[in-house]
């Protein structure tokens, strides 16, 4: 493994990670899990579960060569556009090219015909299915993957929960009175949404002159080999109940492979949801020998696993089966409060466990 000598050069925190309301990410909480491991010497970094990117961009601002992955086609495209991309950007003329319609070409009318009065209006839907034609056209797959960030961050920020696991266009349409949400948001238009998502990803790129790669795998089947490995899986909670990531946000997994759309779609579902594919990342019975199998897998690395204080299994068994593999574990839970979306359970916290030391 590289070992580049100590004290490390920190880069201040800039450019920023663009905002972002997927489930689970840990922009707020990057820079604290970066300084809990900040004393460890490693370079590259394996981050397993990448989600939104932010652990990953942290990392990379700090100067490490970093691999993002993750099993969703949409988190890869955007670990592509926001860790792997160096240099490129999107331009004025680009962002205007994505949202206008083109007399010469033939645009598609998949989503309004798929989705009508699912989860976004009808204009909406068509806004859609020309954005997507258009980003076809964008000459750089670069350019492509940023705005295919920026179309999908919009999509979540116009959805009730931001999620897209219901047949829910009515609770933004309907004329009540509302406890929750922000119908602003919801009804601002995409091309708003999108133009300012544009320039938050474009504000992300950065070249730290290290090698840094997005892959689109599970897991599991990730070549070992990197000095620090960090695993924040979804998360299943007491009753054994996880989240389904491909459940919640399947429209943005559309969105990036819109001609194979059609044929993955579970039609007899009422969302037009795809065909679900249960993993063991999901289920309170076999979460336990997935994370197993990867701290196996992974052992040689220095192991930094993310978790709640009430997940399944608990972080006291976590930390125990890494105490298998490695002579230093320790938990340090988070001391500020994440708010967590859908969560019944108030007192629930972030926990952080590194395991070093050993091979
Ligand atoms: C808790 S989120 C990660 C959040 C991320 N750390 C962030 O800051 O945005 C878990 C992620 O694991 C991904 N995932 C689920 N099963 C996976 C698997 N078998 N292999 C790789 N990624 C998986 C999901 O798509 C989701 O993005």
């Amino acid at each position: 493994m590289h070992q580049p000598p100590l004290p490390f050069n920190w880069p201040p925190a800039q450019p920023a990670m663009p905002r972002t309301r997927y489930q689970g990410s840990k922009r707020k909480l990057a820079d604290w899990i970066g300084d809990q491991v900040k004393h460890l010497r490693f370079h590259t970094v394996l981050d397993a579960f990448g989600g939104t990117g932010a652990v990953s961009h942290m990392f990379k601002r700090r100067g490490k060569a970093v691999t993002y992955n993750d099993i969703l086609r949409f988190n890869y495209v955007v670990g592509k556009a926001l860790i792997e991309n160096t240099r490129c950007t999107l331009s004025a003329d680009d962002v205007n090219w994505v949202v206008s319609e083109h007399p010469q070409l033939d645009y598609p009318d998949f989503i309004e015909r798929t989705f009508a009065g699912i989860y976004f209006t009808t204009r909406e839907d068509r806004w859609l299915d020309v954005a997507c034609r258009n980003v076809r056209h964008l000459n750089d797959p670069y350019k492509q993957a940023l705005a295919y960030f920026a179309i999908g961050q919009a999509a979540i920020a116009k959805r009730p929960y931001n999620l897209f696991h219901r047949r829910n266009l009515y609770m933004r349409t309907a004329n009540v009175k509302r406890g929750f949400g922000n119908k602003t948001t919801w009804d601002r238009p995409f091309e708003d949404h999108f133009r300012n998502f544009a320039t938050e990803a474009n504000q992300a790129v950065l070249d730290t002159g290290q090698p840094c790669l997005a892959l689109n795998l599970d897991a599991l089947d990730v070549q070992p080999g990197y000095d620090l490995v960090y695993i924040d899986p979804p998360y299943v909670n007491g009753n054994g109940v996880g989240v389904d990531y491909r459940a919640f946000y399947h429209f943005l997994e559309g969105l990036v492979d819109y001609d194979r759309w059609p044929e993955r779609i579970d039609w007899s579902s009422k969302h037009r949801c795809l065909t679900p594919r249960p993993g063991p990342w999901t289920r309170g019975a076999r979460i336990g020998t997935a994370f197993r199998s990867l701290f196996r897998r992974f052992a040689s690395s220095i192991l930094v696993v993310s978790y709640r204080s009430d997940g399944i299994p608990s972080p006291s068994l976590l930390a125990g089966w890494l105490r298998e593999i490695k002579p230093n574990v320790r938990v340090h839970p988070y001391p500020g409060r994440k708010k967590y979306a859908l969560s019944t359970n108030p007192r629930a916290r972030e926990v952080l466990i590194v395991a070093a030391g050993g091979t």
